[in-house]
């Protein structure tokens, strides 16, 4: 009898909004010429067709049908799994948001504990010097800096309105367009600051207003050394969009403050900042000057900058690659599919054997916390 070939199975993602996918039928495609077995979940939801995996060699199973599949059959998806507290048995590969404390932690990984299931969170995947596989962060920068072009065209009318409701793309050039557009056929003479810009997310920003049409020199792009001499920075307010992408690590000066820019009064450019970085509740934010994470539904949130002075908002949304869920999916699971590819020598794969580790570690810290 033939072996067993290595299998997994694409889950739906039960998550609203959520467009994107762990595997695409690229990927997916990949992975059967390689010997894989792959089960797909049909999802209407998500942004790639059932018949684009059928077509490619995928095996379409019902929507969320994953747990009445056999319990050696690995389970990948992107985000945490709805809230149960039916035991899981399956292995999982995703993001689950439990590692760090977050509310409601020790819940989800008392799930595991009590099904007997495994968890390696596409988080904690790294490689050998400890960066991630895989991670969201270009086309976070890239639709952040779209968002933040889009709220400036509605500012720029100056008639007191703000940008409406965000809906995901169908691909990046149709966002590129629709920015374009706003702007009057061009982003030119728009001016654009980018912190962080040598990271992910900041090649992302710079890549967009690229692509919607600033001249190079007016995507103004700052990483570690132009930061060192300390906030807050005048460059800031000389420009018309500021992306923050940086990666806080550690306590750092702000990089705007309200003092600074109520003084600037009606000399300030700025109008739009995106805070791609998101680090709102972070007692470091570099940026003090808003408190909420806005949504696609309300993409900003205005700043106070005293009487008489220009308006000028923060867009920060979280989860922003969901605007842009087919090349966002594509850059993930391309990025992803070389430690895919050995999943099935999971046991020695270090990749793999790391994040066995780690769920082990936070399972038995859960497993306290529940006293169980
Ligand atoms: N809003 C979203 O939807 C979303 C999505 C993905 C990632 N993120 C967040 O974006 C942030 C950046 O992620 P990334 O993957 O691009 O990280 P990254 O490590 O690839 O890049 C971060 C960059 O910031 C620079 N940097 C760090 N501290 C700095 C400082 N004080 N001054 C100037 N530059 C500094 C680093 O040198 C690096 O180039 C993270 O906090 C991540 O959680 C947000």
């Amino acid at each position: 009898m033939a072996a067993t070939p290595p299998q997994l199975w694409l889950r739906c993602e039960k998550k609203e909004f959520e467009r994107r996918a762990a595997l695409t039928p690229t990927t997916a495609k990949k992975l059967i010429d390689a010997g894989f077995e792959i089960f797909v979940e049909r999802d209407e939801q998500r942004i790639f067709d059932d018949a684009e995996y059928e077509k490619v060699g995928c095996k379409l199973v019902e929507n969320n049908s994953w747990p009445s599949a056999p319990t050696t059959m690995p389970i990948i998806g992107l985000k945490e799994l709805p809230e149960s507290d039916d035991p899981i048995a399956h292995t999982h590969i995703q993001f689950a948001h439990c590692y760090k404390r977050q509310a409601g932690w020790s819940k989800v990984l008392s799930r595991f504990h009590r099904g007997g299931g495994s968890l390696y969170d596409l988080e904690f995947l790294t490689d050998a010097s400890g960066r991630r596989v895989a991670a969201f962060g270009f086309h976070a920068g890239f639709a952040g800096a779209a968002a933040g072009a889009l709220a400036f065209a509605v500012q720029k009318k100056n008639d007191g309105t703000r940008l409406g409701k965000l809906e995901p793309y169908e691909n990046e050039a149709a966002m590129v367009k629709s920015v374009r557009e706003a702007l009057g056929g061009s982003g030119k003479g728009v001016k654009a600051l980018v912190i962080g810009a040598l990271g992910r997310c900041g090649r992302g920003a710079v890549d967009l207003f690229r692509k919607i049409g600033l001249d190079e020199d007016d995507i103004v792009k700052w990483d570690m050394d132009e930061t060192a001499k300390g906030g807050p920075f005048q460059e800031i307010l000389d420009v018309d969009i500021f992306v923050n992408c940086i990666y806080l690590s550690s306590a750092i000066p702000p990089f705007l403050s309200h003092e600074q820019i109520r003084a600037a009064g009606t000399s300030r450019r700025l109008s739009v900042v995106v805070d791609v970085s998101c680090d709102t509740t972070n007692p470091f934010n570099p940026i003090p000057i808003y408190n909420i994470n806005t949504t696609f539904s309300k993409p900003t949130v205005d700043v106070d900058v005293g009487p008489g002075n220009a308006p000028m908002t923060v867009v920060s949304i979280d989860h922003l690659p969901t605007l842009l869920p087919r090349e966002a999916s594509e850059q993930f699971s391309s990025d992803l599919l070389p430690s895919l590819m050995e999943f099935p020598a999971r046991s020695e794969k270090r990749v793999w054997t790391d994040a066995q580790s780690l769920f082990e570690q936070k399972l038995g810290e859960a497993v306290k916390e529940e006293g169980l």
